[in-house]
């Protein structure tokens, strides 16, 4: 039996190494509880100076000048999140463009390098931006996506997958968590399974990385793709990163732009891509917001990733715990085993919408996704292990008192 008193979250907390982190975050309101930072993570204080800095200095001052520093940005804050967080030696991550350009970038490129094999594969329950590059290459291309079905609590039962790869595969492409359910996908099993149909395996690691260790490098994967405004706090809108594999870096992405091109500002007649990562750059990165995945990226790297991880299970595992004594109601729709599920939990009810709005107006944002879900996702970084029991203390009155009658069931434009 789980000990269900706020002094019992006060004891993990003072036991907490990642404890005094929580307040490298801008906390403006205290009796907000954000159990939301796997959607947008919390404002570093750090960001918000260092977004000063540029802005001011480096822009102000500096003006085009900057461009001599500004143009390793992409390839400085791609090897911090390769090194720290996804275990992926130097050259081989850049950050650029957005989570869904860099999944058509390099889905592209797979496709071509398998020309004669007609089959993309990916699960009913990959992200939906995901599932729709992949629906409109294979109509463009004339080719099949093979939608293999998931369960949306449990996740992707490999033996499924494996019966969909075939000698007719070119490109595999998963989500290592599930977004609904957390559900966590063992990346070298899958990736054993793709390589020996002779396909690619293309990773989306949007809820992954910096809340589960991820070993690109040893597990053999071959592509991944990521956004930074999740765990890794780079704010809305921040731009993706991107991994492509050493040995498979001679891929050619889709859209050729200059920022890609062997010596770029000799301006020549013809496209000639640079050898390595550089090639799957496009065009003028954004560099504010690259700073700010910088110092995001810094933050967690100075917690460490195996840290986060035993925090996030350890988080995660006392808000089940918590939901099975005080929600009755509500079921658990992600994999009770902590190895089996990233850092966000999904609890099942015909209310959820409405719950989540009575949480906002009680300062607990959580999210909710379809069909009837509410997805609390608390960040290992900046939340406590109070904040978890406050805010599920709080849905308990909710929902004991019915509160959520109060609000529509009409869903809104952003859930
Ligand atoms: C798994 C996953 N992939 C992709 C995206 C979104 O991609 P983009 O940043 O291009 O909008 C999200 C956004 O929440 C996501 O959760």
């Amino acid at each position: 039996m789980t000990d269900t008193s706020r002094e019992y979250a006060a004891a993990l907390d003072a036991d907490d190494p990642l404890a005094p982190l929580r307040d490298a975050f801008v906390r403006d309101d205290p009796e907000l509880i954000y159990l939301d930072g796997n959607s947008l993570g919390r404002l570093p204080k750090r960001t918000a100076e260092r977004i000063a800095r540029v802005v001011r200095d480096e822009w102000g001052s500096g003006l085009i000048r900057s461009w001599s520093h500004w143009a390793d940005l992409p390839f400085q804050a791609g090897d911090l999140i390769g090194e720290t967080l996804l275990g992926a030696a130097g050259g081989q991550v850049v950050v650029s463009d957005s989570t869904t350009i860099n999944l058509y970038k390099l889905a592209v490129a797979a496709l071509d390098a398998r020309p004669g094999r007609k089959v993309i594969v990916t699960d009913d329950d990959n992200f939906p931006t995901d599932r729709y590059v992949l629906e409109g290459l294979a109509a463009q291309r004339g080719l099949e996506l093979r939608v293999v079905h998931t369960d949306i609590d449990h996740g992707l039962d490999l033996n499924v997958l494996q019966e969909a790869v075939g000698a007719d595969t070119a490109l595999v492409s998963l989500s290592h968590v599930a977004y609904r359910s957390g559900a966590l996908l063992d990346m070298a099993a899958v990736t054993e399974i793709v390589h020996e149909a002779g396909a690619l395996v293309l990773w989306d690691l949007c809820h992954s990385a910096g809340s589960v260790p991820v070993r690109l490098d040893a597990s053999g994967a071959d592509l991944a793709v990521g956004c930074t405004y999740k765990y890794l706090n780079a704010g809305p809108g921040s731009p993706a990163f991107l991994y492509v594999r050493k040995e498979v870096q001679d891929l050619r992405q889709p859209i050729w732009g200059w920022f890609g091109q062997r010596d770029q500002f000799a301006m020549g007649p013809a496209y000639d891509p640079v050898p390595g990562i550089g090639r799957f750059l496009v065009g003028t990165p954004s560099i504010m917001a690259i700073a700010a995945v910088e110092e995001g990226v810094r933050l967690l790297a100075e917690a460490g990733i195996d840290r986060l991880r035993a925090k996030g299970q350890a988080l995660t595992g006392y808000l089940i715990d918590l939901a099975e004594a005080w929600l009755p109601d509500l079921a658990l729709a992600t994999p009770a085993d902590p190895k089996r599920r990233g850092s966000h939990v999904a609890l099942r009810h015909p209310e959820a919408w409405r719950m989540a709005q009575a949480m906002i107006a009680d300062k607990v944002i959580p999210d909710y996704r379809t069909p009837d879900r509410l997805r609390l996702g608390p960040a290992p970084i900046s939340t406590s292990f109070t904040d978890v029991w406050d805010g599920l203390h709080r849905l308990r009155t909710i929902v004991d008192e019915r509160a959520y009658e109060r609000f529509s069931s009409e869903p809104a434009r952003v859930t």
